[in-house]
């Protein structure tokens, strides 16, 4: 890609960018939320035409007019979020748009499949439905999709933000037989251990442009840093060190069954106090997700009571919830954390636009509001359009500061907070655990859910392990032993 250029209304999301790949290689792209990754990829992938520039695929000229294009030069995009067809075998998603005519030659195509599987050490049932596949094979299915399609060069963008640390051990096992054989992986991240893991060269960008390149042998985590950001990046968290105060939260003796009816909490129990962060470690799957949904009040516990505040509340009502005092930051931010149709500046006001001074008498205060979204936007550093704009028009880091800004702004009592920087750039991250712990300090208290354990111990003061919906052990942050947490994650008590 020579020269590119792609611009937004206001926005240059890719000014001038050059980007080349070879076969046989892991080449990582870098750069903060919203520095144009996705967009030169999305456009190397035919979703969008370029400004100016011109794309070569060994060595001619090609126009990319859509991905049927992309994928006729070999070329597929695996994006976070999987286009699968839930109801349809691994075998017929794997089939979508490329046996034609009117007879489906299955047979074949079956023998096919297991051909790529063997050569690719992805196996897969081609009988089972896709609706039953974790996170982790719907992935394999996606790249069984892509090496079905005979792609030779494999765009992933953030494929390792939702695996488990062993799903991410397997998914980088398959990109080197990948590129043993001959194939090209893009490979998008912001965690930079695992660029310096699995990439042979990376690329950085920055504000649009080209910034640098590296091979990997010649730079470390702390240089990546720096040339993505700018800046120094030093993650030393200051925090006063207070006693925990009052109860705020307390589960007692949870049990919670999962939308497909399985039992995914059982005897959950926990105290959650002001000025204290809790954390819930464990394998991804775990009763996680349940756990903040019965939580946020969209479901309801079959045993056990929660209490807020020295209140017991009914499950399965998120405006009680929202009225006790409760910050939500959910994991899924596309499908429950904004309204993507909506824009930045109704997407912040979702939960604070019914009490004063945003509304009095029922009648919305629209000046009130934006001047509120335009401080909040500035404060968490959203780059956007205008807080006009739609935000479905942002990049994926800058979504989940949208959600961020709405929730942390207040003076919530609680915060429940899932994942909350997955995705985001290293500076976001270093500011949002920031948030964190000044919430922290003026008094909340916060359940913090995430599967990345350097966070957990990173914020926590007290970090709980569960392991299959019930909790296996608990430590607090003077007596962290990691090896300990480990095994408990894994079910091993
Ligand atoms: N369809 C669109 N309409 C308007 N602006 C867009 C659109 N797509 C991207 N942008 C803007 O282009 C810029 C680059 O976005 P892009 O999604 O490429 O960033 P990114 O590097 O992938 O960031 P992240 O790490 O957060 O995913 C951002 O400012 C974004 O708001
Ligand atoms: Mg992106």
């Amino acid at each position: 890609m020579v020269d590119i250029t792609k611009r937004f209304v206001d926005v240059v999301a890719n000014d001038k960018v050059s980007f080349s790949l070879f076969p046989n290689e892991v080449c990582a792209l870098l750069g903060e939320n919203g520095a144009g990754k996705t967009t030169l990829m999305n456009i190397l992938f035919g979703y969008y035409l370029c400004d100016s520039g011109e794309i070569r695929i060994y060595g001619r000229i090609v126009r990319l007019g859509s991905p049927k294009d992309a994928i006729a030069h070999g070329i597929s995009m695996i994006h976070q979020h999987f286009t699968l067809v839930p109801s349809q075998s691994v075998l017929e998603n794997a089939m979508i748009g490329v046996e034609g005519g009117f007879f489906l030659d299955k047979k074949k195509a079956r023998k096919r499949l297991l051909e790529i599987e063997k050569q690719f050490g992805l196996d897969l049932d081609p009988d089972a439905m896709a609706f039953t596949l974790t996170i982790g094979q719907q992935q394999k299915l996606e790249i069984l999709k892509a090496l079905y399609r005979e792609a030779k060069i494999l765009i992933m963008d953030e494929p390792t933000a939702v695996l488990a640390p062993i799903e991410t051990r397997e998914l980088f096992a398959t990109l080197r037989t990948l590129v043993d054989n001959g194939r090209s992986v893009v490979f998008i991240s912001h965690k930079l251990n695992e660029v310096m893991e699995i990439s042979d060269r990376i690329l950085v960008l920055r504000e649009g442009k080209n910034v640098a390149e590296r091979k990997k042998s010649e730079t470390r985590v702390q240089e990546l840093a720096s040339l993505m950001v700018g800046r120094e990046i030093l993650e030393s968290l200051q925090c006063s060190d207070s006693a925990a105060g009052n109860t705020v939260l307390q589960l007692k003796n949870l049990r919670v069954r999962n939308s497909k009816g399985v039992v995914a909490l059982d005897g959950f129990s926990l105290d959650l106090r002001e000025r204290e962060i809790v954390g819930i470690a464990g394998v991804s799957g775990n009763g996680q997700t349940e756990l903040s949904e019965l939580l946020f009040g969209i479901r309801r516990p079959e045993e056990g009571s929660i209490v807020l505040d020295g209140k017991e509340v009914p499950g399965g009502s998120p405006s009680a919830m929202i009225r006790a005092g409760m910050a939500r930051i959910p994991e899924d931010r596309i499908s429950t954390g904004v309204c993507m149709d909506l824009s930045v500046m109704d997407n912040m006001i979702l939960v604070d636009h019914c009490r004063e001074p945003f509304s009095k008498l029922g009648l919305i205060n629209g000046r009130e509001i934006r001047s509120w979204v335009l401080d909040r936007v500035r404060d968490f550093q959203v780059k956007t359009d205008g807080v006009d704009a739609p935000v479905k028009s942002l990049s994926g880091g800058n979504l989940q500061k949208v959600i961020l800004a709405r929730e942390l702004a207040g003076q919530p009592k609680i915060i429940i907070a899932c994942q909350p920087t997955r995705g985001l750039d290293v500076g976001a991250m270093e500011y949002v655990h920031q948030a964190i712990l000044r919430q922290k300090e003026r008094g909340a208290g916060i359940l913090l859910i995430s599967d990345d354990l350097d966070e957990v111990l990173l914020l926590c003061d007290r970090v709980i392990v569960i392991y299959e919906g019930r909790i296996m052990g608990e430590l607090c942050s003077d007596g962290i032993d990691r090896e300990r947490i480990g095994l408990w994650m894994s079910g091993v008590a």
